[in-house]
């Protein structure tokens, strides 16, 4: 599976140092090239001779050492890895890739390479829950590298239970085969993506709107980017950053974001509805502030446009992917709009689960097709909902 592909590992200073020998061993009998890139701290748990004899490859551990080719070795074995593994990552490696830190080989090349990057943290659990060590992996998620959760159980150090053990390496195999094979699976693919909120206006200073904060649609076109789609988000007004190589329009109102996704359908393969699109707007919009003079105020409103619903008469064969935000019945409100705007699939979150829905950095989908079946997920980053989403879609493509 692996044949032809050259995968760099980082081993990082911790005590499931060890297991990432097994990782290797496993990588090698899929084909890979192997490059072993090991801490200081690593080379105190596990000897490099042992990753040099399965890796069958000089292991890199001190950037000033002797060159044993010509090549500069940092740009080298970025340029060379078609993926980079860490594991175990340690609180240390994610902390200096989060803060520009590189001051070691290992640091250095996962600066340098442009190749995707899988990190797999294990650490003493409390310091997994820390939240600079959280706050430092939410913002690598968010320029794209990934990582895999830490499965929970006893520790090999203090024998406390918690979240923060390596995964067993078959798990990790995998993770790496989906990361190094899935890596430009929608170049050729033309993909919009509606996000945020819209907002409605009452008078010069006030609007109504709701609680997206665009994270899950953002997530998705930085997803579908980094797979070689052409994207383009329509966004309603957030407080994110802009998505690398995605073509981004910013609207404010569902009538604009209308505008602006008719403008583009004709050009697109797929699309989806991410947005959360306020269903009513004022019926008139004061044109001075309005003032308080009443006890009561009543505010009459008429339907928006449903974007989705409108994209869904012309769509033909193209792919439409849309969500359902419920407080309730979640699987049979999001069938019905399955049905109602002519989906190819929905991803249904309940909003009011802890993690899900608005404003986190997680989410807990539920992804219905048109043919009924349903698969349910756990919690995950808004990344890696997004590639579940993307997987998804893929396979409507290849299987109709
Ligand atoms: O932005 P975040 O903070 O990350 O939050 C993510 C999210 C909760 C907004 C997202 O996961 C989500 O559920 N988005 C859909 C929200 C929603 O309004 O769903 P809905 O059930 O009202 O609409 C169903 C579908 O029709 C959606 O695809 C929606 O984009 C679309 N729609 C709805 C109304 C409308 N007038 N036009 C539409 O296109």
């Amino acid at each position: 599976m692996l044949k032809g592909k050259t995968i760099v590992v980082g081993v990082c200073g911790g005590i499931a140092a060890y297991k990432v020998v097994d990782v290797v061993s496993r990588l090698r009998k899929q084909h890979a090239q192997v490059h072993v890139i090991m801490t200081e701290h690593a080379t105190r748990f596990v000897a490099p001779l042992t990753f040099q004899s399965l890796s069958n490859n000089p292991v890199v551990t001190d950037m000033f050492a002797e060159p044993k080719t010509w090549d500069v070795e940092h740009i080298s074995l970025a340029r060379k890895a078609d993926m980079m593994l860490v594991a175990p990552a340690t609180a240390n490696i994610i902390g200096k890739v989060a803060n520009g830190i590189a001051d070691d080989m290992l640091s250095t090349v996962i600066m340098a390479t442009t190749a995707p990057v899988l990190f797999v943290p294990a650490m003493n659990y409390a310091m997994y829950e820390n939240l600079v060590v959280q706050e430092n992996i939410s913002k690598l998620e968010r320029f794209g590298y990934r990582f895999m959760e830490p499965d929970t159980g006893v520790m090999a150090a203090e024998g406390e239970s918690g979240k923060g053990r390596l995964p067993e390496p078959e798990k990790i195999v995998q993770e790496v085969l989906k990361t190094v094979t899935v890596d430009q699976d929608l170049k050729g693919r033309r993909i919009l993506i509606t996000a945020g909120p819209t907002r409605e206006p009452m008078d010069p200073v006030r609007y109504i709107s709701n609680h997206s904060s665009g994270k899950m649609g953002y997530a998705l076109a930085e997803a579908a980017a980094g797979r070689g789609a052409a994207v383009t988000l329509v966004s309603g007004p957030v407080n994110i950053q802009k998505p690398e190589n995605v073509s981004t329009v910013d609207v404010t109102t569902a009538d604009d974001m209308l505008e602006a996704v008719l403008a583009r359908q004709a050009d697109q393969d797929i699309f989806i509805m991410v947005a959360a699109v306020a269903d009513y707007k004022c019926a008139s919009i004061a044109d001075k502030k309005i003032k308080k003079t009443q006890d009561r105020f009543t505010v009459e409103m008429v339907k928006n446009p449903d974007i989705a619903k409108e994209i869904g008469k012309i769509k033909g064969n193209r792919i439409l992917v849309g969500f359902s935000a419920e407080t309730n019945d979640l699987e049979s409100n999001a069938r019905s709009k399955l049905d109602s705007k002519n989906l190819d699939m929905i991803v249904a979150n309940d909003v009011t689960q802890e993690g899900a829905g608005f404003g986190t950095d997680t989410n807990i989908v539920k992804i219905i097709r048109k043919d009924g079946t349903i698969n349910e997920f756990p919690i995950m980053s808004k990344l890696d909902v997004a590639r579940e989403i993307l997987d998804e879609i893929n396979k409507l493509m290849v299987n109709g």
